[in-house]
Formats: structure tokens, sequence, C-alpha cells
């Protein structure tokens, strides 16, 4: 049996880890050759892969990034890229491939899995937001960043009596902002899922220099005001139709220092969130992903998508993990609001 991986859509700690625990197991277990594809579903679509195998995976346990490279390359916008995946994978004698990524490169495997392509999908992003999972890889490390840069604002803000915006990522849910601002005892915390509202930011804002403190706000990137109260910031869209975010934590900040006259400045973590070595947490999950994720191919239990469930790695269809978001439950929001301003 020889199987092709690939790693598809940002990139996020971890990645390394489940691409050596397939090939390790795959190799040591089930006897398996392994080609790898480059760069997300761009590999399988122009034939550009590279060697996988033992020698290729030593090291890069705690290395960041994905040694496959990463893209958003979306071949259903492209014209027969089908053909010419299944084309791409049969001249490469790959009876099965192993899709590492998000919504929207599990979305793509959902999509040639419906139309015979033999796929196993891992879930990972840093944004925790694909559907029949606990978590997703990367997420853990991200928050411990975001969490850490938190911790380090607090005094500097004091020292100056200054609001503090910190912009973390996660443009459809905000889950990285609600564990972050948990952990890092943020005044507010605002995400996608609840639209918000900037005079009570600012009475919050307010308050809680009346109690001599400065406050921090944690903002994810694809929070927006409630409607017509503050102007939104718009971006360019990449294949998958996402807008490229970014400026709504200058945007609150500017809007905060002039309706309190309070000074406030904005930091953006951006992809500070994405690199570097993953948190215990993370190696762990992903290379527990990665044994199941070669078991279920060995099984031939196709179209499917390992998941964590408690503390057990389970497989789901590959459609439970795509067919919605995972988002902020309005009640867990409310848990974090009694600790706003
Ligand atoms: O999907 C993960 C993610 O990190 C999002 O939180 C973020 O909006 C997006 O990727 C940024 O993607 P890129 O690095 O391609 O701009």
């Amino acid at each position: 049996m020889r199987v092709g991986v690939l790693t598809g859509g940002g990139d996020c700690p971890g990645l390394n880890a489940v691409i050596r625990a397939i090939v390790r197991r795959g190799v040591s277990e089930f006897g398996y050759d392994f080609v790898g594809f480059r760069d997300g579903w761009r590999g399988p679509l122009e034939n550009v892969t590279s060697e996988l195998g033992i020698p290729q995976v030593r090291g890069i346990l705690p290395r960041g990034g994905t040694i496959l490279g990463s893209s958003r390359t979306n071949p259903f916008k492209v014209d027969g890229a089908v053909e010419q995946i299944t084309a791409n994978l049969r001249s490469n004698d790959v009876d099965a491939l192993v899709a590492i990524g998000g919504e929207d490169t599990l979305g793509v495997a959902t999509r040639l899995a419906d139309l015979g392509v033999k796929v196993v999908g891992v879930p990972k992003t840093i944004d925790n937001d694909v559907g029949g999972t606990d978590f997703t890889f990367g997420f853990d490390t991200a928050v411990n960043i975001a969490t850490e840069a938190i911790d380090r604002l607090h005094t500097t803000a004091e020292s100056h009596h200054r609001v503090l915006v910190v912009e973390v990522m996660g443009r459809h849910v905000g889950w990285i902002a609600l564990h972050s601002g948990l952990a890092g005892g943020a005044n507010i915390i605002l995400i996608p899922e609840q639209p918000f509202d900037i005079e009570k930011v600012c009475s919050l804002v307010e308050r809680r220099f009346q109690l001599q403190y400065a406050p921090i706000i944690v903002v994810a990137e694809g929070a927006v005001p409630a409607e017509g109260t503050m102007q939104t910031v718009s971006g360019e869209l990449d294949s998958f139709g996402h807008v490229r975010l970014g400026g709504v934590g200058d945007r609150l900040a500017a809007e905060i220092e002039a309706r309190t006259g309070q000074e406030a400045r904005a930091v953006v973590l951006g992809h500070i969130q994405r690199g570097g070595t993953p948190t215990a947490f993370d190696r762990w999950l992903a290379t527990r992903f990665g044994l199941h994720a070669i078991a279920a191919v060995h099984d031939g239990d196709f179209g499917k998508m390992v998941a964590l469930r408690g503390t057990d790695i389970v497989r789901v269809d590959l459609i439970e993990g795509t067919a919605a978001l995972k988002s902020v439950s309005p009640a867990l929001y409310a848990e974090a609001e009694i600790f706003f301003g």
C-alpha cells in the first residue's frame, strides 16, 4: 500500500507531529510506503511531491510549520481538477490519501471522498472550529501564546494607565479569544459569535479605570460591532472566499480613545500564534491523530476523519467535521462575561 499525505490551509503547530506518527506507524506496523504532496491540494493537483519516509520524519516532532508545505489552493475552482487529482494519485501509485487540514481542506476531502477518492481526514486549526471533535491540535499552542501576551500586557497597561486591545486570530469563531481571555484575566472579550455594543465596551473601560486598573480587551479578528454602531473593515478574499482579516483591534482602540478620552493602543498577535513549537498537549493530540488516521487507512475506513471525544480518538464521517463550524455557545460566553469590567 502506498499512502499520500498532504497538509492544507493555514499552518499550525503539530502538523509535523501528525506526519511523523502516520509514517512511523504506517512503516513499522503496516509496511506501507509514503509520498508527500506539497502545499496542500496544489500537490495532487499539479503533481508536486516529495519523498516521505522514516528519514524525513526524524526530529520533526517539536518543529512548528509543516515539512510538506501548505497553501489555500481550492481545486474545485479549477476546471478538470478532480480528473487531474485522480490521474496524479494513480501516476504516483497512491492507493489512499491522508488530508490534514481545517474546514476548507477537509471540505475538499469530503467532496473527493464522495467522488470515490480513498481519503481519511485529520482535523487541524488553531481556531478550533472544526465540528465533530472536542479539540483540534494547534489551538492549545495558540491559546498559550496569546495568554502569555495578555499576562505581559497587564503590567505595561497599568503602568501607563492605558487601554490595551489584543487582537487574536479567529475569523469565524472566538475560541482563542475566549480561552486566552479567561486564562489571562481579560476585562472584555469580543468574539464573532456575539456582535458587540461599542457603548457597552466603553462603559466597561471606564469602570475599570474607576477601579484604578487598566483594561485589557481581547478581540477575535472576526468580531463585529452590532449593526450600524461602528464602521467595519473589509479585505481581499482567498480562494475559499474568506476575507483576509486584521484591523478590528486598531479600529476598536481608536473608537474607545475617541469616545472615552482614555489612551488606547492595539497589539495584533497575528501569525505569532501559529508559529513555533507545539505545546505538549498539541504534540500528544497530533501524534494520536496520526496514529489513528493511518489505522483508519489500514481498515479501509475511508471518508472518515479522526476526532477527539473526551480522551478517546474516534472516527466520524468527514461531513460531520465540515458541515458546520463549531462555535462558542451563548452559555460559555456568559461565563466569561462575569469577569467583564
Ligand atoms: O484558519 C486559521 C487562521 O489562522 C485564521 O485564524 C486566520 O484568519 C487565517 O488563518 C489567516 O490566514 P492567512 O495566514 O492565510 O492570512
